[in-house]
């Protein structure tokens, strides 16, 4: 290859790359009310939030940083990474602002894309017009310069663009995780109203356990709390179960960089782990659900199953966390059987739990009164569409703690 040839080529590498280097925004979405908790979680990792939003955290890093959020985030939807913004007043001026864009850098000819888009304005109803104009301007472009084009469908198998278009201002990303990162990928057996895996990492983050003491989940259904917990107890991320995530559908997308990233996430220490997680359920079939999904989540042993009605859950002396997550009642008739379970669970508290920190979430704020506690916070939380509340309860060693009395004294296990 002669010298110039030589440079050329290097050049058209070095500019091929350039763009995955440069920093970018990046949105980390989220459900409504789990900003808060995803904005501490994205400290952990190193970043600095730069907005915080009703659904969105928003940070700036490179391409290669996207590997790590989708690889570590508990408590996110989806990673965003920002491409361009432009204004559009028409659909004609949307497809034409997308189709000078230089996507050729990003899809691979030979690759697939999906789209998918956010409006809120008067030129586009329904989304899938708006979807359908951006397809058909990458498309285009594809095929005006190399008589080929990549293609396209709703799965999502390769690479995703993601549209927000709201009044004339629209924001072009890259949809890094395709299919959302809410779940966690372990449940493979459901129980009663499972909770969705990334509110659970939630709750537990805002319960402050500090993996030192007790974490005690009574009426634990599929096991989603216990199970994130002892995840993040054990320092396993959640995408170690994930297989495929849109990014890799994108021409920038290098498996080695990945795979250097994600193993020096998943290096940790190896220690012995203490066996502080506790959790029952009085239902056999919600118990071999939650004992199959902690094994497949890599966390069965650390994890001690018990099947008993609540008030009967093994709470060892010390200090901890003791977490119910009760039916909240959405039936006519019901809520008037579970005022009782809800007094029951206060008791609970005063008469075993004493010295530890009581958190009940309920999307049944009249039922809540019934636990007869005062609670020390009332933290907002979504599940789906119902309004919900993490409600903390500081268990004061006081006059009733005299009841447990008959308790054995049972200190944390040592190794
Ligand atoms: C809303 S579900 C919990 C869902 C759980 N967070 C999950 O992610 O799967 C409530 C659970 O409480 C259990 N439950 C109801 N009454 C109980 C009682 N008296 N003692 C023990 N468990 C009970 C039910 O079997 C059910 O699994």
């Amino acid at each position: 290859m002669s010298p110039l040839k030589f440079m050329g080529f290097l050049m058209i590498i070095i500019f091929g790359t350039l763009h995955i280097m440069n920093r970018s925004k990046i949105v980390c979405t989220c459900a409504p009310e789990m900003q808060h908790v995803l904005a501490r979680e994205l400290e952990m990792l190193g970043f600095s939030p730069e907005q915080t939003d009703k659904k969105a955290v928003t940070v700036s890093g490179t391409f290669e940083d996207v590997y790590l959020l989708n690889h570590c985030l508990r408590t996110a939807n989806r990673v965003l990474f920002h491409l361009f913004s432009f204004n559009a007043a028409t659909p004609e001026a949307l497809y034409k602002s997308i189709h000078n864009f230089e996507w050729e850098q990003w899809i691979p000819l030979s690759g697939y894309f999906r789209v998918d888009s956010f409006t809120r304005n008067d030129y586009i109803r329904d989304t899938r017009f708006a979807n359908l104009k951006v397809k058909d301007a990458i498309v285009d472009r594809f095929q005006n310069k190399y008589k080929r084009r990549p293609d396209t469908g709703s799965a999502h198998t390769g690479a995703v663009i993601f549209v927000h278009w709201v009044l004339d201002k629209v924001q072009v990303y890259v949809d890094t995780s395709g299919e959302s990162i809410a779940r966690h990928g372990y449940r493979q057996k459901g129980g009663s109203a499972p909770m969705l895996e990334n509110l659970a990492a939630a709750l537990v983050m805002e319960s402050g356990w500090d993996h030192n003491s007790w974490f005690i989940n009574p009426m634990c259904g599929s096991g989603t709390l216990a199970i994130e917990a002892a995840m993040m107890y054990a320092g396993i991320y959640p995408g170690s179960k994930k297989r495929y995530y849109a990014y890799m559908g994108l021409k920038a997308y290098r498996e080695s960089d990945h795979q250097k990233r994600i193993k020096a996430m998943n290096q940790r220490p190896v220690t012995k782990l203490k066996k502080l997680i506790i959790a029952s359920d009085y239902d056999k079939r919600a118990i071999e659900a939650a004992r199959f999904n902690a094994v497949e989540a890599g966390v069965g042993h650390l994890i001690d199953f018990h099947h008993c009605d609540f008030s009967k859950t093994p709470v060892p002396e010390g200090p901890g966390v003791v977490i119910l997550n009760p039916e909240y009642g959405i039936r006519l008739g019901e809520e008037d059987v579970l005022k009782d379970q809800y007094k029951a669970i206060g008791d609970f508290f005063k008469q075993h739990c004493t010295g530890k920190k009581g958190y009940v979430f309920t999307g049944n704020l009249v039922l809540a009164k019934s636990v007869g506690l005062r609670s020390s916070r009332r933290i907002p939380f979504m599940n789906g569409d119902i309004e919900c509340r993490l409600l903390e309860y500081e268990l004061y060693k006081g006059k009733s703690s005299t009841d447990r009395a008959s308790q054995p004294a049972n200190p944390p296990p040592t190794e």
